[in-house]
């Protein structure tokens, strides 16, 4: 097998065998295929695409490129959820406890942000003392005595797309529905769970700019899933403007506990109440319906917050001390008018450069850093009053944030928070 043969016939866009599938995995892995010939043949994927059958065989050859995490231990149907990325996104810390005061065991592993995009594990260590390594045994144990884990991704987990996914960074290759859904669903499936919710986020804060793409991706995510005989569940949601009010690690953890507490910003709160339902619906095998009542249950009577705080503190973690930065500066308004747009993807980029986020694997973040944001799209401010207030521990400009937002006299409709559960 010769990769030069595999490029030309992705370029004449004609389907690649299994084993040329893996083939290409394999040796891209042990150096033989060379990182210039590697993303010529991403680029042709990116443009003529792949059938099912190749993205399926592609996502079993990164699969089985590295470990796979063993969850069988573990009683009962294991849930995991997956978000595409988005800009406020702290589902993950309210979800979690919900699901797991309704007896439905979580065992959970999370990255770190790169770029716009937050990662669960930097919200979570903005907590003093949270620990986010375990060894499997400590982590399957804190499973089985509350129910509830969640660590940073470790061990030699589908070592295939962080190669791959390094060179699609830098080579104009991300946008491709079977290099992303090939990407999520290798390293979904290697952390050993039986049922999978997905958040595909779509708007200008999102990888999917419109439904119709978002859709593509999801069902081709789905089908990968239940080939693989797993429970899949895919939801379609609005990433136009930020999710919540709080954008900034340690501001999201106080914006999750608060909306576990039952205070917490509609959107989120709304989302959250959705996702779980359906996680609980699979994790007990129960209607959705009925799965929704007992969501419900447990906001209201405080146990799901009360598991937040147990698994927080099993994890060393001190809830009392969340990093959120002293130095803060609220913007009112200049203009009196109705909130039409938020520009998420901009706000990303702005609180990384407050210091939020990474520009590079390797850099130290702020955890106190952020935003919160005080008027959402289809409301109403008037001038004078307050827009945001900025969480900084260094220089930035004003202007940037101000222009982020749209105002104008008259009243757009608000688009939907989910566009479609699959
Ligand atoms: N997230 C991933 O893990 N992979 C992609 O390709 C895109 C988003």
């Amino acid at each position: 097998m010769n990769i030069i043969e595999i490029i030309e016939k992705k370029k004449n866009k004609e389907i690649l065998t299994n084993e040329e599938i893996e083939y290409v995995i394999e040796n891209f892995l042990n150096g033989n295929i060379k990182d210039y010939q590697m993303s010529s043949l991403l680029m042709a994927i990116c443009i003529n695409g792949m059938e099912k059958d190749e993205i399926f065989n592609l996502t079993k050859a990164m699969l089985d490129s590295g470990d796979k995490i063993d969850l069988s231990e573990i009683k009962g149907t294991k849930v995991d959820k997956h978000s595409s990325g988005g800009i406020g996104d702290k589902t993950t810390l309210v979800l979690l406890p919900i699901v797991a005061s309704l007896g439905v065991n979580v065992a959970k592993m999370s990255g770190r942000g790169l770029g716009f995009t937050g990662g669960t594990i930097d919200k979570l260590e903005s907590i003093d003392g949270f620990e986010v390594e375990k060894s499997r045994e400590d982590f399957l144990k804190q499973v089985e005595e509350i129910g509830i884990a969640l660590v940073s991704q470790s061990g030699n987990l589908v070592p295939a797309d962080k190669k791959i996914y390094a060179l699609r960074d830098v080579s104009g290759t991300v946008e491709s529905t079977a290099l992303i859904a090939s990407s999520i669903m290798s390293k979904k499936l290697a952390s050993g769970a039986d049922a999978i919710v997905l958040d595909v986020k779509v708007g200008k804060g999102a990888l999917m700019k419109n439904v119709e793409s978002a859709r593509k991706l999801g069902k081709t995510m789905k089908e990968i899933g239940e080939a693989f005989g797993k429970k899949m569940s895919i939801f379609l949601t609005n990433m136009e403007e930020p999710l919540g009010y709080a954008v900034g690690n340690g501001l999201e953890v106080k914006e999750a506990i608060d909306t576990l507490k039952g205070n917490g910003p509609k959107d989120l709160e709304y989302l959250c109440f959705k996702l779980a339902s359906q996680m609980v619906s699979f994790g007990l095998s129960i209607p959705v319906e009925e799965a929704e009542e007992k969501v419900k249950e447990v906001l209201k009577n405080g146990k799901a917050y009360q598991k937040f705080e147990e698994w927080i503190t099993y994890q060393g973690g001190d809830i009392n001390k969340i990093e959120i930065s002293s130095n803060y500066q609220e913007i009112r308004s200049s203009k009196e008018g109705f909130i039409t747009n938020i520009d998420a993807l901009k706000i990303g980029y702005l609180v990384k450069d407050l210091g939020a986020g990474r520009n590079k694997k390797e850099d130290e973040i702020d955890y106190g850093v952020g935003v919160v944001i005080h008027k959402k799209v289809g409301e109403y401010i008037k001038q004078g009053e307050s827009l945001l207030t900025i969480y900084y521990n260094k220089e930035y400009k004003e202007e940037d944030f101000i222009n982020c937002f749209i105002i104008s006299d008259k009243q757009k409709e608000k688009n939907k928070l989910i566009y479609e559960i699959m």
